[in-house]
């Protein structure tokens, strides 16, 4: 079947709200490549939006998952204890920020995470507010909407929407209102975080600061270290919970196990979901034993989180990591893809800002004018990339940001195959000649 007859049985039979980005349906997948029914052959730099992290179909995951299933398919955590889960729970204690013992829990999804670590805050710490970002995406639960910034086509029409959260300033330095850079812009929106907590909600009031270190959905932007620096030193003083959501950038996609990582810092929380299981559906927090062991036995629960088979994915995926290098081969591709980009940045005005922390890179495209977001130049040149072979998406508030998550298995000539690609659909979506690569 084509990919226009499956799009024609889709409209008559699929929710208009569940939308695709491209108008192709996969029918194989293996390591960097995606085929779709039509019979091509696309490189994968979505990959299923940040989660097959280490390529399609890696055999030690398909083999983990078929040894699990064919054992046992499923048995409700709370049924009875499968070793699985307590060896993942062990696994990402190891590898989690920070040096504090950890205890985890988990879920199904991202959004379950993000909802499950406002719970434990707010029984750790007895307050009720959180304190989210503008640019932030957590999720499309009731809760985690209310907790993404973004209005359309995330929260509008979908209140009343969850009390007690409050919304402060990402530091989104490339439009920062201050005029200033580096250091001295990170620390004004601390600044005016730490008034609007003050002034606005109480100290003594906030549970939790909830945030992306790098804001995915937002438009992969990199929250500096002095921000997360000061965020986790006024949430320190004020006894507030800092909860560190890592559903996209986690699990070795900047070239460190979490973002965090990056600058030594230990979250109370963390969420986790995406990559953890190699595209099967499991999410988790893991968070300090102290936060966690506030929560009584049966408060929280999931018929289906850590099923299993997800966990088996999960473990699979995290032997796979460590046993092939990946952190720092996600180092690697990211450092190549921001070079080339920045250089190609010289000669293209409209690429305004190029971005992000390993192999999580933003473009971002302007008009001419050096500043006013173009998304319609986003949407030209994400279907430039797929008539050329190579799949990316958009994001950013604005639309305007090509974002790039290349597999961090890759090879050297996947990965030029893709910067070439993407030059050239940046020339001809500009309306001029491809750039020679
Ligand atoms: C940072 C972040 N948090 C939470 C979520 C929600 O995850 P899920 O779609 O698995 O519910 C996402 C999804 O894109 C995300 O990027």
């Amino acid at each position: 079947m084509s990919n226009s007859a499956i799009a024609q049985r889709r409209a008559l039979s699929v929710a208009p709200a569940a939308m695709s980005v491209h108008p192709i349906s996969p029918v194989k997948a293996e390591g960097a490549h995606v085929w779709d029914a039509d019979g091509k052959r696309y490189l994968d730099w979505t990959v299923g939006i940040a989660v097959m992290n280490i390529g399609h179909s890696h055999p030690k995951v398909v083999s983990a998952v078929q040894r699990q299933v064919a054992e046992f398919q499923h048995l409700c955590f709370a049924v009875g204890m499968h070793e699985s889960y307590v060896e993942l729970a062990e696994r990402l204690a190891a590898i989690a920020p920070g040096p504090s013992p950890k205890r985890t829990f988990l879920v199904n999804s991202g959004a379950e995470a993000v909802e499950n670590t406002v719970k434990i805050a707010r029984v750790a710490t007895g307050r009720q507010g959180i304190v989210a970002f503008t640019h932030a995406f957590h999720g499309r639960t009731h809760m985690a909407l209310s907790l993404t910034g973004k209005s359309d086509p995330y929260k509008a029409g979908f209140a009343p929407r969850a009390a007690e959260v409050y919304r402060a300033a990402y530091p989104y330095l490339y439009r920062n209102p201050f005029g200033l850079t580096g250091e001295q812009a990170a620390e004004a929106y601390l600044e005016q975080l730490r008034d609007l907590v003050a002034t606005t909600i109480g100290e003594n009031e906030v549970a939790a600061f909830l945030i992306e270190p790098v804001a995915g959905e937002g438009g992969f932007i990199p929250a500096p270290e002095r921000f997360l620096r000061g965020l986790r030193e006024y949430a320190d003083r004020i006894g507030a919970l800092w909860i560190d959501d890592e559903v996209q950038a986690g699990m070795g996609r900047t070239g460190r196990w979490w973002a965090v990582d990056h600058f030594d810092l230990e979250p109370d929380l963390v969420a986790t979901a995406k990559a953890l299981a190699s595209g099967f559906p499991l999410g988790a927090v893991v968070g300090k034993a102290e936060v966690m062991d506030a929560v009584g036995p049966g408060m929280l629960g999931s018929t289906f989180g850590g099923n299993p088979s997800a966990c088996a994915a999960a473990l699979a995926t995290i032997e796979v990591i460590q046993e092939e290098g990946l952190l720092q081969r996600a180092a690697t591709i990211g450092d190549a893809i921001r070079e080339r980009m920045e250089a190609l940045q010289r000669r293209q005005s409209a690429l305004g800002d190029v971005r992000g922390l390993g192999a999580m890179v933003g473009l971002e495209f302007v008009r001419d004018d050096g500043h006013t977001p173009d998304p319609e130049l986003v949407q030209r040149l994400v279907v430039e990339c797929r008539e050329r072979g190579l799949l990316v998406l958009p994001t950013g508030t604005y639309g305007n940001v090509i974002r790039l998550l290349p597999p961090i298995r890759m090879s050297d000539a996947e990965l030029e195959l893709g910067l070439a690609t993407l030059e050239s659909a940046i020339a001809v979506a500009r309306g001029a000649d491809p750039v020679p690569a």
